[in-house]
């Protein structure tokens, strides 16, 4: 046999020995052959690279390292469902249902608590893995998504030329304890859960590191409607044979249920059998099974009428108060955090939860040593419910909120009207330092390349940078001293300072991280003023008399301009280079946007969708996310969906396409 041949055959026999262990659970050959057949395989890629497939099974265990994720925007946009947490709303939904589309049965599922994904695949192979991201646009996650051994590579028979694939990525609860073991081993800090665990893990660069991890995908939604089938039903068992990991009648993971009397059944059922499962489920979905009927009852702006999701009741359980502690934020916010015995909740061994602030505590009247209630809401840090009042120990002391800052010492201030205690140290608060700086580099802010929050940390620590302006002054010697940095990291760090300083004026402005200027709020000032030398001018009353800018944003604003160390921080970020001026929007007094309310839906030729939206803003309208009776216009681009179409036909707003929109605005 000659090597391409070869080559195929393994890749044949791989496939479907991968589909057999981690779809069927049926596997036919030990995983020592199994081992065998795939060395085998590796050795012959190697030595014949001309027969590179980037489906091959070899390519499960990653390698690839992506710098950054493209932004995809999906076909379809990738939709919410409405929740229900009790009998009754739940009752409702399915009369609604049964009045609107008299014939639908329904179907039953679980609720899969992990993270989105929507597969498309081509010719029978997987081309691309996009997260869910806003709903309409995510990020190109493939090359995490191919080490994932239970999404196939290649589908098994014939299917459609072109489909999306969508579901939910879980990590299995012996995958996250074995991870965490290990991390506590190392003195790394643990997950909080197993759902954010996956939606970290997928969001690393490193594709091997995403291999090693264990993750697991179920799939439970097919585009476009009826590509495999005419129910929901028939699809998914129709997506099973096609080698998908889909919901199994036999595992009770799927049912199709009559009506009300059967659907309570099977959340009853799973109630009960979750804590049994290998993985977090957060409630049960409830779909119309009929594709027609689901056309008929077709969307509200967020979500299908044709279905929805019934939600399990937070847990709750109760464990000792060991002490608390306190968390310094960056804006200097107090944070008090009950340390507790650890207990089993949910999946998840707690040690912590949330107090909020001194006047929580005083509500929960809480005392050292008591017996609480934690529940785990849908926050990642579980909270403190409530007290076990007859299991508190005699002559037990109420705890006392403290005084100074557990970090710097400094005496801790609230305001009035407000429910946190503040540090007022902000220059020189370590946890302060490192916060603000974080949320400087970070993404939405500066998006300073090759730096993330450990580095900010050790920088600080190593007392290399006590403020944001330092970091333009870091030097090469300086970095390439401390351990774990080599050249190219260094170069790559300072390459990305460097090119911060192209980044626009209003999200300088955002990333300064004044409290209460947020990234819209940042947009605004910047557009208004101009400058940074305009906005240090500006009072109070000239602050309040903004559009959108109230009373305690200006305030915040005043307090942080009359700090000379603050002045002085932005004097050396000016003269390192950063941008501090853009253009100033006069919104026109007249034209066909003025006072507009537009709703922008769908993919553009000419601009992107936030082109479109500040255009539409510099020409005095405002941009709105919903169809509602006060929309004048939905400007409506390539693959706006069915449902808004619908919507705005019915309230009669006019739907203007791309050249209609650019003559109107001519
Ligand atoms: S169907 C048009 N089925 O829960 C909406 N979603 O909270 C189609 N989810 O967006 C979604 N398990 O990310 C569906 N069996 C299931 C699900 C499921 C989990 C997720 C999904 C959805 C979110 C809504």
């Amino acid at each position: 046999m000659n090597p391409q041949e070869r080559i195929a055959d393994l890749r044949t026999a791989l496939h479907e020995h991968n589909h057999r262990y981690y779809i069927l659970d049926q596997p036919t050959i030990s995983d020592f052959e199994f081992d065998q057949l795939l060395k085998e395989l590796e050795q012959l890629e190697r030595q014949f690279p001309e027969f590179y497939d980037e489906n091959s099974p070899t390519m499960r265990v990653g390698g690839s390292v992506v710098k950054s994720f493209n932004t995809v925007v999906h076909q379809y946009p990738m939709l919410s469902l409405g929740n229900t947490y009790n009998w009754e709303e739940l009752a409702d939904w399915i009369g609604r249902v049964e009045k609107l589309a008299p014939e639908s049965t329904f179907v039953c599922e679980l609720k899969y608590d992990g993270v989105a994904i929507g597969i498309r695949y081509e010719h029978g192979k997987l081309v691309q893995a996009v997260t869910r991201g806003d709903g309409t646009q995510g990020d190109d996650i493939t090359t995490n998504v191919r080490t994932i051994r239970s999404v196939p590579l290649q589908l098994n028979g014939p299917a459609p030329e072109s489909f999306e694939i969508r579901g939910e990525i879980v990590l299995p609860h012996a995958a996250f304890e074995r991870l965490n073991a290990a991390r506590r081993d190392e003195g790394q800090a643990e997950f909080a859960n197993p759902r954010n665990c996956a939606s970290g893990t997928l969001k690393l660069q490193d594709s091997s590191v995403v291999a090693s991890r264990g993750l697991d995908a179920y799939l439970y939604f097919v585009l476009p409607d009826g590509i495999l089938a005419d129910t929901h039903s028939k699809t998914i068992e129709a997506a099973g044979d096609l080698g998908f990991k889909v919901p199994r009648k036999s595992d009770k993971y799927i049912a199709e249920c009559a009506g009300i009397e059967e659907i309570k059944a099977f959340i009853e059922y799973w109630d009960v059998e979750r804590h049994h499962l290998p993985f977090d489920i957060d409630g049960i979905v409830i779909k119309v099974n009929d594709y027609k009927a689901q056309q008929d009852l077709g969307f509200t702006a967020k979500s299908p009428r044709w279905a929805t999701a019934f939600k399990f009741k937070a847990e709750q359980v109760s464990t000792r108060l060991e002490h608390v502690n306190y968390q310094v934020g960056r804006t200097g916010a107090i944070t008090p955090v009950a340390n507790l015995k650890p207990v089993w909740l949910g999946g998840t061994t707690v040690k912590r939860a949330s107090l909020h602030n001194q006047d929580q505590i005083a509500l929960l009247d809480l005392h050292e040593g008591d017996e609480v209630f934690v529940e785990k809401g849908g926050e990642i840090i579980p909270k403190v419910v409530g007290i076990k009042l007859d299991a508190r120990a005699e002559g037990a002391v109420p705890v006392a909120f403290i005084s100074h800052c557990p970090e710097c010492q400094t005496e801790l201030v609230r305001k009035e009207g407000e429910a946190q205690h503040y540090c007022p140290n902000a220059s020189g608060c370590t946890p302060q330092i490192s916060g603000r700086i974080q949320h400087f580099i970070s993404r939405k802010a500066m998006d300073i390349m090759g730096m993330g929050s450990e580095t900010v940390q050790l920088f600080v620590e190593k007392g290399l940078i006590h403020s944001i302006a330092d970091l333009y002054d870091l030097t090469y010697d300086q970095i390439i001293a401390l351990e774990g940095f080599k050249e190219k990291s260094v170069t790559n760090l300072l390459e990305g300072l460097n090119a911060s300083k192209q980044i626009p004026f209003d999200r300088v402005l955002f990333g300064l991280g004044i409290r209460h200027v947020g990234a819209t709020v940042a947009k605004k000032l910047a557009r208004h003023f101009g400058s940074m030398t305009e906005l240090l001018q500006a009072d109070f009353e000239t602050l309040k008399a903004v559009d959108d800018i109230g009373e305690v944003i200006a305030l915040q604003l005043t307090e942080y301009f009359n700090e000379d160390a603050n002045l002085e921080e932005l004097a050396r970020l000016q003269q390192a280079g950063l941008q501090f001026e853009m253009e100033v929007i006069n919104t026109p007094s007249e034209g066909p946007l003025v006072g507009a309310k537009v709703v922008v839906s769908g993919v553009f030729e000419s601009f992107s969708r936030d082109e479109l939206k500040s255009l539409i803003e510099t020409l005095g309208g405002q941009n709105v996310s919903s169809i509602s009776s006060k929309t004048t216009y939905v400007v409506a681009g390539e693959g706006m969906g069915p449902s808004k179409k619908a919507k705005a036909e019915k309230l009669g707003i006019p739907v203007l396409n791309e050249e209609e929109f650019k003559t109107l605005i001519q």
